[in-house]
């Protein structure tokens, strides 16, 4: 039965809903409705030639196309459910370099490489250097306040130690971390006109980051240091990666943790200043469940999507070989069927199986025991530090196909 209540057109990848809101209560109405439902495109916005993709609203089927590779495929179209309307097939294709738009098998052989540098040791082996970073991070944010105590969340704190922590991973020189800092964020800000950021500026500063990625490489063959770079050309010294894919890695390091975690600190901070109880409760018992709930709560990837490799049925609805199929993650962390109390931000929610970082499967984020001691790290740092933050305005939204981003949020340190 089609859903009656979604507007004809409505469109979830929609860059300007997004810069809105998050459609909440439509995802609600597919869930109770039409939870597995077709969305029709415009062929030629997408950067896809079909007609449209399916939007996958429950938990339990985000979960499923998930962990199920060999039925729904992240290599055939990349797991990106929309690109910029001005990119050309061949630019899409290049980005299958990446593993996150790879499949098993050649998907896990890179993954096994690839994680010895996100083990729980190696991630442990960071926290004492990001502790200070944290720390140092509020403390210039507090300096650097204007003479009423206000400053802009975003740019002083959220951005700052997901960079930090991924320069520190990569082992990114100091002298050159603003470098590398820049041609991330161009990388993933395409949809916003703010920062005018053509296909093309995005296309250069990658190509830039491989081009340094591969010097850097260059260097630590002659001198191994204890960081990722070292073991990922160790790896490729055994055979075992290439060098595109050892440059294609770093740059989906630097996107996949760098917007991601800065706008679940950025909602984490909003969701605290909107939610004083728990901003009182996190500050007396700084609960160990916070973080997992600030990303649920913040689900900073609203969606991915995969491609059917077959004939095949989801939720009750037939899907075609070669449908797009949408998982939207914003939709199943506020699912009633798993979730008491859905809409409600509760810092202690346990169990929280929030698929924030994905529904399981092969390419559940690598990167995240390292967000959530980021995430960790940096709210003890704030209700140490600035215990008395306010808002001062709303937040100013990213315009984005699939991140729920978060580009400005004045907050001040001055009492009322
Ligand atoms: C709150 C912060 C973060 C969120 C919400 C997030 C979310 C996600 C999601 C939804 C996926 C796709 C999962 C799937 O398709 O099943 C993913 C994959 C990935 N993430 Fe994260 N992520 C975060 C932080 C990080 C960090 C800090 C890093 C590394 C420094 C990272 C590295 C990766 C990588 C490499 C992948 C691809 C994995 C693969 O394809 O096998 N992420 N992340």
């Amino acid at each position: 039965m089609p859903c009656p209540a979604l507007p004809d057109g409505f469109d979830f990848t929609d860059p300007d809903l997004l810069q809105d809101r998050v459609p909440y209560p439509e995802f609600a109405q597919l869930r109770q409705s039409e939870p597995v439902r077709w969305i029709p495109q415009e062929r030629g916005i997408t950067g896809y030639d079909d007609e449209g993709y399916w939007a996958v609203t429950r938990h339990a089927d985000v979960k499923f196309v998930s962990t199920h590779p060999e039925l729904y495929s992240s290599n055939t179209n990349t797991a990106v459910i929309r690109f910029n309307s001005s990119i050309q097939r061949d630019q899409i294709e290049v980005q299958k370099l990446i593993m996150l738009n790879m499949d098993p098998p050649e998907h896990t052989r890179v993954r096994q490489i690839v994680q010895r540098g996100f083990t729980p040791r190696a991630i442990r082996s960071l926290e004492d250097v990001l502790r200070r970073r944290a720390r140092d991070i509020v403390a210039t944010a507090l300096q650097q306040a204007g003479p009423d105590g206000s400053f802009d969340f975003v740019e002083n704190v959220a951005v700052e130690l997901p960079l930090q922590a991924i320069a520190e991973l990569i082992g990114v020189e100091q002298k050159d971390r603003s470098k590398v800092f820049d041609w991330s964020n161009k990388m993933v800000a395409y949809d916003d006109p703010e920062y005018a950021i053509t296909e093309e500026i995005g296309a250069e500063a990658a190509m830039e980051i491989v081009g340094y990625a591969m010097n850097l490489a260059a260097e630590r063959k002659q001198c191994p240091a204890k960081d990722i770079v070292s073991q990922l050309v160790a790896a490729e010294d055994e055979g075992n990666l290439s060098s595109d894919e050892f440059g294609f890695f770093v740059i989906l390091l630097a996107v996949a943790g760098n917007e991601t975690t800065r706008n679940a600190i950025t909602h984490g901070m909003h969701a605290f200043l909107t939610h004083p109880d728990q901003w009182e409760r996190y500050k007396r018992e700084r609960p160990g469940t916070t973080a997992e709930e600030i990303v649920r709560w913040a689900t900073p990837v609203v969606s991915f999507q995969r491609t059917a490799t077959q004939d095949t049925e989801l939720g009750g609805q037939k899907i075609k070989a070669g449908d797009r199929v949408g998982i939207f993650y914003s939709s199943a962390n506020h699912d009633p069927e798993v979730f008491d109390d859905p809409d409600s931000f509760d810092i202690t929610r346990d169990p929280n199986p929030h698929l924030g970082f994905g529904g399981g499967g092969p390419h559940f984020c690598l990167g995240k025991s390292l967000a959530i001691l980021e995430i960790d790290l940096i709210f003890n740092a704030i209700a140490d530090a600035m215990p008395g933050l306010r808002l001062v305005g709303d937040p100013r939204r990213l315009r984005a196909a699939w991140l729920n981003g978060v580009k400005e949020l004045q907050v001040s340190t001055a009492a009322e």
